[in-house]
């Protein structure tokens, strides 16, 4: 009797322990990029994991929340608002594009840095665009009613559309704003943003690219990292400190919500926030799916990638006029390639797939259980049958995509296109050559970064990779040329460049100077042009429709699939995927360990950049004048005991977007600026792993010192807040 007393006893501790288990901070707790608007649920969770002021002042349903100093900055990157003067920091990287448009051989400010010494010293910045997230309200309730969960998309989607029209039109009216209304979890959701966009925007200060780019590619997606990439720009106001196009005498933006600045650092496991625009990630979707990214997409894109940056980098290292055309493009090009081998090698790690087909194993179960809604246990065949129908053509699309559309000549022969469109019109032989050298000289912005030699070399490494790929699959005209060529692309792509108008500037004008009526065949059988034709034919033909059908079919599935996954577990808190919308993600300082003892630390300092200096390379050469500081540790006010911390991690949930968030303190405060993620967490947009994925910033004290110590610009010290 009394023994089982006792063991009921003790059964109804390890009842009750259980159950308090639920109310502990979950494990995947720094997973998720949540709404503003949803954040008071996760109130309590922040508050033990640190979180020391209330959400309203992250969020106020009411304004006035510090979702008021965070901006959309351009068209994907973020940015803080950092002084009641409109100032705005963001990433070095994020103002690269406007600062090249002010950038000249005699003001080139990648090699001297701008430092605005006073107002009058700030720089407009033509089409770029900020924008400011006033409120967020769930709207789902307008939107769908009376719509069936199983309606066919293409129904519905018209449905809505109509009504996303008039209720933004009413938000417009009632609040004098703009307004903008966004599917959130596959179309289960909607929400509305009212949001104001500013457009006289002003470059402040821009370091030089010795420490906004330092480590270059090298050390992009790389922790321990040592970039100092931030810069700084200013928002203009019209009257009543409304937006307004430029106007030499617009205002500094009066902000009422600006962050403040804490300079007193961060340990191991503190608390931290990211507050930003992430843009597109994909948690929820089959195994099915994650499959053809993982082994069909990925894989081709990296493999014909590295080929064609190996090729460029042999060329723009023999030729520097060639190194200043491709840097950029270079720079896009492995940025993607470098991130899927983290996102390949993160998803393998973590047995990605295995983990999605347990997953799915047991939602099937339930489902056809669940006899409520019997379409469910329906969708994860549905999806696995669309994608097996489809990953032929999606392996033979992305082949094309990487490997065809990679060679710079073919891409641009749909121009030759619209050349030989103009045969078609009723034009005198001088209207034509007229015509035809205005479409000619539209080229321009292409032919000031091409060049010919080196896309020659890229087509004769690309094309077998494409012929050998999609043999079975080839266009007539591809399998003809290549055996014309003896079965080498290397020979063939020697005839293509040769022949081609298109491969020189100089060659196509002459064509146009001198064409006439009887000419159109020349363009016609132009190799850029029918290279082009014919694969864009296939892919109309026999690619896109299949492939087009089955993205349809699965976005409505997904729909369903999402909305049952919630029902399924009904217990876990689903963040909606990234849109390019307002989102926090919390999480905590943490260093990098995953595959051993050695781990890294959370954190680097300026006594890691200057080792790793060196005065050969482009991407390492440390600016003497920063040397010079460090030689003579003089860091202001900014420093910690002799050291100039530089960047540092942790495990938060960020994407791409998230490029110049603020990254803030259990107090809302600002201690950095997020600008990567470390290369052994880039599957995040698939799978969080908070034993892999970390976010890299800049540490508020390193801009602060660059600025002030690096840059003299002080001044602008006097319009922001600190605390420490
Ligand atoms: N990895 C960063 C993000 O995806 C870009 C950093 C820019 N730097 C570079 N070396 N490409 O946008
Ligand atoms: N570097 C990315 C950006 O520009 C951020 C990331 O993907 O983590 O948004």
């Amino acid at each position: 009797m009394f023994e089982s007393k006792r063991m009921a006893k003790v059964l109804f501790f390890i009842l009750i322990f259980i159950g308090g288990l639920q109310f502990l901070p979950a494990v995947n707790a720094k997973e998720g990029m949540w709404i503003p608007a949803t954040l008071k649920k996760h109130e309590n969770q922040m508050k033990a994991l640190g979180l020391e002021i209330p959400i309203e002042e992250l969020y106020n349903e009411n304004g006035g929340g510090l979702n008021n100093a965070v901006v959309l900055f351009g068209r994907g990157c973020t940015g803080e608002i950092i002084s009641s003067k409109g100032l705005i920091l963001t990433n070095h990287h994020c103002g690269y594009g406007s600062v090249q448009g002010l950038t000249s051989l005699k003001n080139d400010y990648f090699a001297t840095g701008f430092f605005a010494k006073g107002l009058n010293e700030e720089i407009p910045c033509p089409g770029l665009t900020v924008t400011f997230i006033r409120k967020m309200e769930n709207v789902t309730q307008k939107i769908l009613p009376g719509i069936s969960d199983t309606l066919k998309d293409a129904i519905r989607d018209s449905i809505i559309a109509g009504r996303i029209k008039g209720l933004e039109r009413d938000y417009e009216y009632k609040t004098g704003m703009d307004a903008t209304i966004k599917s959130y979890y596959e179309g289960n959701q909607y929400w509305v943003a009212i949001t104001e966009t500013y457009t006289d925007i002003r470059l402040t200060a821009f370091p030089p690219n010795g420490i906004g780019t330092f480590g270059g590619d090298d050390e992009n997606w790389i922790w321990p990292r040592h970039t100092g990439d931030f810069s700084v720009f200013r928002v203009y106001a019209g009257a009543n400190n409304k937006p307004a196009t430029y106007a030499a005498n617009n205002k500094p933006y009066d902000a009422t919500k600006f962050f403040k600045i804490n300079t007193s650092g961060y340990k191991e496991g503190d608390f931290t926030m990211v507050y930003g625009f992430p843009g597109t990630t994909m948690e929820y979707i089959s195994s099915f799916e994650l499959n053809q990214v993982y082994s069909i997409i990925d894989p081709i894109s990296i493999a014909a990638r590295t080929k064609k940056l190996n090729v460029w980098s042999n060329h723009m290292n023999a030729k520097r006029d060639v190194f200043l055309k491709y840097t950029s493009k270079r720079a896009t090009v492995a940025n993607g390639w470098k991130k899927w081998q983290g996102e390949v090698l993160g998803l393998k790690v973590n047995n990605a797939i295995e983990k999605k087909q347990a997953f799915e194993k047991g939602f099937q179960d339930w489902a056809i259980k669940n006899i409520r809604e019997p379409y469910v246990k329906n969708i994860l065949p549905q999806l696995q049958a669309g994608a097996a129908g489809v990953n032929d053509l999606i392996f033979q699309d992305q082949h094309i995509r990487e490997e065809v559309f990679g060679i710079e000549l073919i891409q641009q022969g749909v121009s030759l296109d619209k050349m030989v469109a103009c045969f078609r019109g009723k034009f005198s032989e001088s209207e034509l050559r007229d015509t035809l050298q205005k479409l000619a000289k539209g080229l321009d912005w292409f032919y000031k970064n091409y060049d010919m030699e080196t896309d020659k070399d890229v087509f004769a490494s690309l094309m077998p990779l494409y012929m050998r790929a999609c043999k079975q699959n080839l266009p007539l005209y591809y399998k003809e040329q290549y055996r014309k060529h003896l079965n080498s692309c290397r020979r063939w792509s020697k005839s293509v460049y040769n022949k081609s108008l298109l491969a020189s500037s100089d060659r196509l004008l002459e064509f146009a100077k001198k064409a006439t009526q009887a000419d159109s065949n020349v363009l016609k059988e132009d190799p850029a042009l029918r290279l082009y034709n014919e694969v864009a034919a296939i892919r109309k033909e026999k690619i896109s429709p299949k492939v087009d059908a089955y993205k349809t079919i699965k976005h409505y599935l997904n729909r369903l699939y999402i909305s049952a996954q919630m029902s399924y577990e009904e217990q876990k808190d689903f963040y909606p995927d990234a849109n390019l919308t307002l989102r926090l993600a919390y999480g905590n300082v943490k260093g990098l360990d995953p595959d051993g003892p050695a781990g890294y630390s959370f954190q680097t300092t300026l006594g890691d950049v200057v080792a790793l200096d060196d005065t050969t390379s482009t991407q390492f050469k440390v600016p003497s004048k920063l040397k010079e500081l460090y030689k003579t540790k003089d860091y202001g006010r900014w420093g910690v005991n002799g050291t100039m911390p530089v960047a540092f991690i942790a495990a938060n949930h960020t994407s791409g977007g998230n490029s110049g968030s603020p990254v803030l303190n259990n107090k809302g405060e600002l201690i950095g600026t997020n600008f990567d993620r470390a290369y052994e967490g880039t599957m995040s947009d698939y799978l969080f792993d908070p034993n892999r994925c970390r976010n890299i910033s800049v540490d508020i004290r390193y801009t602060l010192f660059i600025l002030d110590k690096f840059g003299g610009a002080g001044w602008l010290m006097d319009e922001m807040s600190f605390t420490k």
